[in-house]
């Protein structure tokens, strides 16, 4: 594990390759250019795009190079501001995900982000869970509102429904008054009943038999956070009319389209919008976003072994001293 010898440092990758990859190195914090900020980072949130981005598999690989600085979202301390700011100033509370023609990475102790893309941070809401909220958020509402249309009276099949994104869009569609089926292990169960979801245990029983059972008729959305063993089979659960949301980039729609399913992969992009408004029903209790493991930046390369294994409970977030 790379030791944190340095005030200043990013880690970073210097080749496509495993977690063993990340090299701690010293950072010159940069200077923030005309409209952007300078935020000293406090908190880092995870997600599995991170590790598909360090192995070479995400189609975004084509866009950088190495050497490079992974991450896409961050909280922190805007420390400067760059000629023609005047939404924040030194001191203020931010978060926020990089756009995704920005590369620059976020796990680092310092980094610039255009002013206009990220969000004040409320003062009743901590760093870490705005550091985890922006992409996850996006996602979630993308699929949930967006492509799904989730609407009271539906019944939403939701794979995934404990990891970063589901727990989320769990708790988008029981907020548009949908009956929820939470597909988890046993370990969110507590969480999604939480929620106001019916948990299914895929560990435990066939969540297709269980759904067939319940609703002989079938149901109006699948959101599938999972894909591979989940995408095929939700085919067959759907009522006429129904709709599925498949949540990674490189999911193949094919099987769907051919059967004449309304099918969609989430396109997401950065809209500061929403994020403020996830982050204002955060405070207001009407949604949470449960971390299920924290680690400093320096054990980054356990925290994507964690990522890379597939069964995250609930959202990964590091943090920086
Ligand atoms: N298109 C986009 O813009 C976009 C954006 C964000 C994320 N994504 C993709 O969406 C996927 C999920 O992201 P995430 O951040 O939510 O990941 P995550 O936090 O790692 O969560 C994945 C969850 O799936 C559960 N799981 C694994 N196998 C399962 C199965 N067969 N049935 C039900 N649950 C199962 C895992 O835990 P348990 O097994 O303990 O239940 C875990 O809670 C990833 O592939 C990610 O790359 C796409």
């Amino acid at each position: 594990m790379a030791q944190n010898n340095s005030t200043s440092y990013a880690m970073i990758i210097n080749r496509f390759g495993g977690p063993e990859e990340f090299t701690q190195v010293p950072l010159t914090p940069a200077e923030p250019g005309p409209g952007e900020i300078l935020v000293k980072t406090s908190a880092i949130g995870a997600n599995p795009l991170d590790y598909k981005m360090r192995d070479g598999s995400s189609g975004l690989c084509a866009k950088f190079t190495p050497p490079a600085v992974l991450g896409r979202e961050a909280a922190g301390e805007v420390i400067a501001v760059g000629a023609g700011v005047d939404n924040f100033v030194a001191g203020d509370r931010v978060f926020g995900m990089r756009g995704f023609d920005d590369f620059r990475g976020t796990y680092a102790t310092h980094n610039v982000f255009p002013a206009d893309g990220v969000v004040r941070i409320p003062d009743s809401l901590d760093d870490v869970t705005a550091a985890g909220l922006a992409l996850v958020g996006i996602t979630a509402t993308v699929a949930v509102d967006q492509l799904a249309k989730v609407k009271s009276g539906d019944t939403v099949l939701i794979h995934g429904a404990g990891g970063g994104v589901g727990q989320l869009m769990t708790q988008l569609a029981v907020a548009r008054g949908a009956t929820v089926l939470a597909s988890a292990s046993s370990r969110h169960h507590e969480k999604l009943v939480g929620f106001g979801a019916q948990h299914i245990d895929y560990t435990a029983e066939d969540v297709f038999e269980a759904v067939r059972q319940q609703f002989p008729e079938g149901v109006e959305v699948v959101l599938d956070g999972v894909y591979f063993d989940t995408f095929l089979p939700s085919l067959d659960v759907l009522a006429p009319g129904g709709r599925i949301v498949a949540l990674p980039s490189l999911a193949d729609l094919t099987p769907a389209k051919d059967r004449g399913i309304e099918a969609h992969i989430p396109a997401i992009s950065n809209d500061t919008a929403i994020y403020a408004e996830l982050a204002d029903r955060v405070v207001a209790g009407e949604i949470s976003l449960p971390i299920g493991l924290t680690k400093d930046l320096t054990e980054v390369a356990e925290v994507h072994r964690v990522l890379e294994d597939g069964h995250a409970d609930g959202k990964i977030v590091m943090t920086v001293e």
